[in-house]
């Protein structure tokens, strides 16, 4: 009998543990999905900044994906005036909220702002009140804890080593290769001389040969499996991005995204340490990207010495930071010079002027302006990256606002780039001669309204690499071919992390 009491007394303190474990959950979870949303939304509204109101779980998110999904599926216009089409939300919550408003994309309130001050605040920050913001689970896998994800020392650390590899001695160097990738591409053109070729599947080849020849003295083949897991991590990323997540259950349950995200992620680490260990076995002392950060490896200062890890990191993002901007700042500039055809002759002439048949050499790269006034335009138009985003650290403040801590802010630059009050009213209009005395003037001295490549300490570590690569690359075009619009050709610009031509960008080329 008693020993029947004390095995119900067990019971009942078994079951009472589970029900108040279970309540503290409840409490926890309530507290943030129900009340921190409430107490945001109210230090921002009396602070003036007001938004489209989120409900219980799911935040902006359906609304988000309702609107997009809506204007994915019609037909769109050939316009260049695509902010609206893409990001519907941005632009109609701007129009009733204001410049700077709140939404929720996700479990996590976002400040969007527009106003130039802002930005330049935000994005001149030393990290004294923003840092990175956190990255969805799956671009994590492609980005670990590289420089793209990192802060505080670590950041420096990568910085320094990502810079010395891309300043402009080493980019000079680094001209010879960027010319045998373009003319191994030209060489398959050759078989569709009269025809149509995806132009937007030939940059994705050629940037990923630039890329891997250039910082880790491989070839597009060798790092062929990287690349591939890559682009199927980012196509999984994007299908993500506007889907509801439940705070702790989505972090301890596994869906079948993740799984799969798993799988990619182990094949493409054990692809880059391939790489890795084949170039260690090497006696070489080649300084590009790849041969600095095992440089670093090996350094006996604790402050410069870099983990394993860090290096396959590093090489994943800017083999995925290196090829998909880039080859996708191309397709879009050879879709505008294949509609303006004027624009591609006057660059042509251009590129004839300073190199004749020659292949490009370093002066007159430098000297290529309206190649430059077009790349800017096209930048402007259709910026790769359509986002900036940073996370408020504790007692963050922007402005006059103060910020509850992890708000996520939003640096909306297509839409920036596609604003009328900033831009006059051909602000959807192909026209590179604003660029004409240079982003300064374009912009009039106002900084915050051209950020293809950000601001500030974190702005682009690739952005002279990227344009160095599209000049050479249209110049080499330009001087073999000419090339119009195919009719097969359907404007359907995407945004899957980046901006992108969702069917390619189909054009014929013809020999001159
Ligand atoms: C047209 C081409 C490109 C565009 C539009 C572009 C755009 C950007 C933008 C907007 C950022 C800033 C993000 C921020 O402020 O949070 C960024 C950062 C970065 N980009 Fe690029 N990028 C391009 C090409 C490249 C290339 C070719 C590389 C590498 C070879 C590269 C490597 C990086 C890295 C490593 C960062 C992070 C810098 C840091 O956090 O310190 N990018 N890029």
């Amino acid at each position: 009998m008693k020993n029947w009491f004390s095995m119900a007394e067990t019971l009942r303190i078994f079951v009472a543990s589970i029900l108040f474990c279970l309540l503290v959950a409840l409490i926890n979870f309530l507290h943030k999905v129900w009340w921190m949303p409430r107490r945001i939304q109210h230090v921002f509204f009396s602070q003036g900044i007001k938004g489209p109101p989120p409900r219980f779980l799911h935040g902006n998110t359906i609304e988000i994906s309702e609107m997009r999904q809506n204007f994915m599926n019609r037909k769109v216009q050939l316009s260049h005036d695509i902010f609206r089409t893409l990001q519907p939300h941005i632009y109609l919550w701007t129009k009733i909220y204001g410049k700077n408003f709140l939404h929720w994309p996700g479990a996590r309130a976002e400040l969007v702002v527009s106003e130039p001050e802002l930005i330049k605040e935000l994005l001149y920050d030393n990290e004294q009140s923003f840092c990175r913001s956190d990255v969805d689970r799956h671009l994590k896998k492609i980005l670990g804890k590289g420089i793209l994800t990192s802060d505080g020392e670590k950041w420096l650390k990568l910085r320094k080593l990502s810079s010395q590899a891309f300043h402009a001695e080493s980019l000079r160097h680094m001209i010879p290769a960027m010319i045998e990738s373009v003319e191994l591409m030209l060489g398959r053109w050759k078989n569709y001389e009269g025809m149509e070729i995806d132009a937007s599947e030939e940059f994705r080849v050629l940037t990923a040969e630039v890329i891997s020849r250039t910082a880790c003295g491989s070839s597009y083949l060798e790092g062929q499996d990287i690349f591939q897991m890559l682009r199927k991590l980012v196509v999984l990323s994007s299908k993500n991005s506007y889907k509801t997540k439940l705070p702790i259950i989505s972090s301890v349950f596994k869906d079948r995204y993740d799984l799969e995200a798993d799988k990619l992620e182990k094949r493409a680490r054990d692809s880059v340490l391939e790489m890795v260990k084949k170039r260690q076995k090497e006696i070489s002392s080649r300084e590009d990207f790849l041969g600095l950060h095992l440089k670093a490896h090996s350094a006996s200062d604790r402050n410069s010495k870099i983990t394993v890890q860090e290096i396959i990191d590093q090489c994943k993002t800017f083999y995925s930071a290196g090829q998909t901007t880039a080859s996708i700042l191309l397709s879009w500039t050879i879709l505008l010079l294949a509609i303006h055809t004027d624009w591609q002759e006057k660059a042509r002439e251009e590129v004839f002027e300073l190199f004749g048949q020659q292949p490009p050499n370093p002066e007159g790269i430098s000297r290529l302006k309206t190649m430059s006034m077009i790349i800017n335009e096209s930048l402007r138009l259709y910026p790769p990256s359509v986002y900036i985003q940073r996370k408020a650290k504790k007692g963050a403040k922007l402005g006059k606002l103060i910020l509850p801590t992890n708000t996520n802010v939003h640096v909306p630059i297509l839409a920036i780039h596609h604003d009328p009050k900033l831009w006059g009213k051909d602000a959807h209009i192909f026209n590179p001669e604003r660029f004409l005395s240079g982003v300064a003037a374009a912009t009039k001295n106002n900084p915050a309204a051209f950020l293809p490549f950000s601001l500030g300490p974190r702005t682009c570590v690739g952005a002279n690499f990227a344009t160095l690569e599209a000049k050479i690359s249209l110049s080499m075009i330009l001087q073999r071919y000419t090339f119009t619009l195919s009719p097969n050709y359907v404007h359907s610009p995407v945004q899957i992390l980046s901006l992108r031509p969702q069917h390619g960008v189909q054009v014929v080329i013809r020999p001159r």
